[in-house]
């Protein structure tokens, strides 16, 4: 078990792309999910990218088995490990809704995401999967997929107002409906 250091923003490293994973089964990818794991944990995190602790490679993290108190009224999504994960949209509606991330604590943002996806991805032993996510569980893997493209959800926000410290951002009701 590795609790990992998180990058935050401003450190140049999270705006590179990362480099896809060449080679499966090795001990380093079963650390490195290790790792991601054991630091989403830590942090209650609903989502992670290795870029996110300083690991330049297409390897994240999506979903959350107990109730998160970052997002208390989401329903829980099965964790789910993908490496080279690429995504194609199923439905381009886009919805507005909160998000945080682990490289900008106690930031919270009011971001648009499409509402339906198909993602395809390989697992640990390079077993390629496909599996159709839509509503919160969509939006975290847009964000953890913008994160191996070296985007964070801030270059999303379309009004910069709906940006903000968690604590002070949620109660302004009438801004945050779109
Ligand atoms: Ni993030």
């Amino acid at each position: 078990m590795a609790i990992k250091k998180l990058l935050h923003m401003g450190n140049p490293q999270i705006y590179i792309p990362s480099e896809p994973v060449m080679e499966f089964n090795t001990p380093e990818l079963a650390e490195l999910i290790q790792d991601l794991l054991d630091t989403q944990q830590e942090h209650n995190g609903v989502g992670i990218a290795a870029v996110q602790i300083g690991i330049s490679k297409r390897v994240m993290i999506y979903g959350f088995t107990e109730k998160n108190p970052r997002y208390p009224s989401k329903a829980l999504v099965p964790i789910t490990i993908c490496i080279n994960p690429e995504y194609e949209i199923l439905d381009a509606t886009l919805e507005h809704d909160g998000e945080g991330c682990l490289c900008l604590p106690n930031l919270y943002g009011w971001v648009p995401r499409v509402r339906r996806l198909k993602l395809t991805y390989f697992d640990e032993h390079g077993q390629k999967h496909e599996v159709i996510e839509e509503g919160f569980a969509a939006r975290i893997v847009q964000h953890e997929c913008d994160h191996l493209e070296g985007k964070i959800y801030l270059m999303r926000i379309d009004d910069l107002r709906k940006f903000g410290f968690r604590d002070e951002v949620t109660p302004q009701v009438p801004l945050w409906r779109n």
